[in-house]
Order: C-alpha cells, then structure tokens, then sequence
C-alpha cells in the first residue's frame, strides 16, 4: 500500500475536540495513571499519545510507532519509525495498553496474526489491546462515487479482518466511539486533495479532480456526518 501521509495533517482527526472526545472514551477503558506504558502502532504524528503525556506525566514516555516519519510529530513522546512487527520482536518492552487506531487494514492477513500474538506477549498483567476501525456498515464518510467503491471494498477486507482478530483473542469486547464531524466542504476538499484516506492512495490525479467536482455538486458548504468507529479490547 502506498504511503499515507495527510490522515491527521490539519483535519478534524488532529482536532483539538476530536483528541479531547477520543480520551474520553479511552479514558472510561483504561485505568490511566503514571506507571502507564503505552505502545501507539501507527500513531501517525502522535497526537493521541501526546495529549496522554501531557495530561498524565507518565514515567515512561508512550512510545509512538509509524512507518512514515512526518515533519510535525509531537515530541513530548518516544517516536519510532520502524514497522510494529519488527519492533514487537525486538523489543524487550512490556505495556499496558497496546493501541492500534485505524492501522490493521494496513496489514496482511499473516501478518495480523503474526501482530497480535507479538502484542498479547507485550502485555504486563491486565493490560489492554484496543483495536480501532472505521464501522463496517452505516458509514457516513462524504464521497464521491468512486471513492465509495473503493471504501466500500476496503470496509469488505476488514470484515475479514474483524474475524482474524476475533479468533485471536479468546475473550475480548466490542464496542463503538463515535465522532460528530462538521466540516466546511472546502476543508473536505482539501483533505481529499491531500488523499487523507487510504482508499484515496490509487486514484489519479484525473480522478481526483472529477471526484471533487462531484462532491462540490452533492453537498453544501457545511458538511455533518458522524465518523463512526468500532473497536475489539483484548484484556491480558
Ligand atoms: C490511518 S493512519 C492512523 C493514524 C493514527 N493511529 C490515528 O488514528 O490518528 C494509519 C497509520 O499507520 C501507519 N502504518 C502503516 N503500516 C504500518 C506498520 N507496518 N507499522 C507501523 N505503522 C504503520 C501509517 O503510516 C499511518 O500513519
């Protein structure tokens, strides 16, 4: 899969409100306190776990890791650009909670399993894997009608994957977190330039420009819609 470099650049999911409501719902699953060690695959420009850091000073720093090293990644954390399956084989670390947002689809199916058996060993007593997803049906992403094909095939793989990870875990929770977007449909259109979204990764630039032309023509200046998210939480 081609590099994706613009999810959380200047986008309602590095919001201020967005990370804000994100922590409320960790926050109701996990016991936060400062021996807290957190592992973040994936963590983009890490701005989740930096918002952790600052609100509860753990000892350790979460540790942040991701493929692509942007520019502005936040510092308050420990960042690591490698792969999460060669750092889980080599790493002596053990956590407390092991967050993979929006992350497996980037994974083959061996490799998923692989991932996880790797993080249930990385767990310290009791902790947590939280794995998030975009939800598989009643997705309200604004498209145009390519886009939706190609989410939509996307969305098909990861119910595939929902059942690897599910056979992986012998005990773990569903549950759902729940974002209220409202975005002006410029800002949208930026976002879609910027292919924020994997399933953007293979349109042409031609196919871009005619997706946006749709989704000037289909929706208003203000765009709402809810960015719904499932989630399976392992416990050790
Ligand atoms: C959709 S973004 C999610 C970012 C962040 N977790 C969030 O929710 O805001 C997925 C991230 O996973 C990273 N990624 C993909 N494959 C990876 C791998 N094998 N190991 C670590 N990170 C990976 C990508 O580079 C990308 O930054």
């Amino acid at each position: 899969m081609k590099s994706l470099k613009n999810w959380d650049n200047k986008t309602w999911l590095a919001s201020k409100k967005y990370i804000a409501h994100f922590h409320k719902y960790l926050k109701s699953r996990v016991n936060f306190n400062k021996k807290t060690n957190i592992l973040d695959i994936g963590c983009g420009r890490a701005n989740i776990i930096s918002f952790l850091q600052n609100k509860y000073k753990f000892t350790k720093r979460p540790v942040g890791l991701d493929v692509i090293k942007n520019k502005s990644i936040k510092k308050n954390i420990t960042f690591i650009k490698k792969d999460a399956i060669k750092y889980l084989q080599l790493t002596s670390n053990k956590f407390d909670l092991i967050l993979i947002k929006q992350t497996i689809h980037f994974f083959n199916i061996k490799d998923i399993n692989k991932l996880l058996n790797l993080a249930k060993k990385k767990l310290n007593r009791k902790g947590k894997i939280i794995i998030l997803f975009l939800k598989t049906n009643k997705n309200e992403f604004p498209y145009f009608n390519r886009m939706k094909v190609e989410l939509n095939k996307s969305l098909q793989r990861d119910k595939v994957l929902i059942k690897i990870i599910e056979k992986n875990f012998s005990k773990y929770k569903k549950d759902n977190f729940v974002f209220k977007v409202s975005i002006l449909k410029k800002t949208y259109i930026r976002m879609i330039k910027k292919r924020f979204i994997s399933c953007l990764l293979n349109f042409s630039k031609e196919e871009i420009k005619s997706g946006l032309q749709e989704i000037d023509l289909k929706y208003a200046k203000k765009i709402k819609f809810s960015d719904k998210l499932c989630s399976i939480i392992y416990q050790a």
